[in-house]
């Protein structure tokens, strides 16, 4: 619409004043927030912004190439891929506890980041995809340290190390406010209007140690997941579905072999801002659908459960 047009020009003027010739570098990760801003100060000033995404080894299925053909091959953004799953894999070896996963995922990130920035040679800004909520939430957690339940690795941490400006366009945006705009820019309904995911990803989804077989499993169920929401119409109803991988082994039989295989929960939630969340209401037939065909299609597991908890008191993700 007009009003969201005018938005843009605005917007790419004050990115034009304070960036100048400058060069700005910013992570994508492929989620909404990063998208968005990559495409929007692209608009303002194309090959001055240099965006870095890492694959950590921890992505769902196929995502390292959407990116890559969404902003790479269409935008002409100029994208570099950092491929370091099997770094951050050396790293997490043996550990299991939830926070020290999140802390070595976040800092391996940082330095993964650091060399690709420090191999771009001058760059003066850094971009982020804040927005106001992120703003206001982090001053929330930085005042009440009791809030800092998980931590969320999303605000803070590169700059001061790396003596970058900061350029947040999104900062006086709401959620929506940021779809619309991404629409605006040409990012599709299927990019703006998709799911959160954490950024330690399936590392968090992976109960206790991470294996790449267990990743590999994880990815398989989850991409089934996702496909069935979707063509169901049931993905854009609800705040987030997963699936997370159990490193526990059941009985089952499959023809007329036992079988001694893995357990994949899968997770629906309903919520308004992740605060609190309802389990969703998924029919039975689709359900169905969704445990047959990851117990049929994907090696290595027998089961499939369902989550039927809502937060408070569990949180929608396992770890
Ligand atoms: P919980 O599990 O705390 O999740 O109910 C609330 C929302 O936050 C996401 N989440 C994370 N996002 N880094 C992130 O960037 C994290 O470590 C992290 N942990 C949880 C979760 O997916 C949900 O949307």
């Amino acid at each position: 619409d007009w009003q969201m047009s005018d938005y843009v020009e605005t917007a790419v003027q004050a990115i034009r004043e304070q960036v100048g010739d400058k060069r700005v570098i910013l992570g994508l990760s492929g989620g909404v927030d990063s998208s968005v801003a990559a495409a929007l100060i692209h608009k303002a000033i194309g090959k001055q912004l240099t965006c870095v995404f890492v694959d950590n080894g921890l992505l769902r299925k196929g995502e390292r190439e959407k990116v890559e053909r969404i902003f790479r091959e269409h935008f002409k953004i100029n994208l570099k891929v950092a491929k370091s799953g099997s770094r951050f894999l050396k790293k997490l070896k043996g550990v299991t506890d939830p926070e020290r996963k999140r802390k070595i995922i976040g800092r391996e990130f940082v330095k993964v980041f650091d060399e690709e920035v420090t191999k771009i040679g001058q760059v003066d800004f850094l971009a982020q995809g804040t927005l106001y909520p992120d703003v206001i939430e982090s001053v929330a957690i930085g005042g009440n340290p009791a809030a800092l339940i998980k931590s969320h690795h999303n605000v803070g941490g590169l700059p001061k190390r790396m003596k970058l400006k900061l350029l947040e366009p999104l900062r006086e945006l709401f959620k929506d406010e940021v779809r619309a705009l991404g629409e605006e820019l040409g990012l599709s309904k299927e990019m703006v209007w998709r799911h959160p995911f954490p950024g330690p990803g399936l590392g968090v989804r992976v109960i206790g140690e991470i294996k790449s077989s267990y990743l590999k499993i994880l990815r398989e169920a989850d991409a089934i997941l996702l496909e069935e929401m979707k063509r169901t119409g049931y993905y854009e109803k609800v705040w987030q579905a997963f699936c997370v991988f159990l490193p526990v082994q059941t009985v089952g039989v499959m023809g007329d072999e036992r079988t001694y295989d893995y357990v994949i929960a899968v997770r629906v939630v309903e919520s308004q801002d992740a605060m609190t969340a309802d389990w969703a209401h998924i029919p039975h037939d689709i359900l169905q659908t969704i445990s047959s065909r990851i117990i049929n299609e994907v090696k290595g597991v027998n089961r499939v459960v369902l989550d039927i908890s809502s937060k408070p008191p569990s949180t929608i993700e396992w770890e």
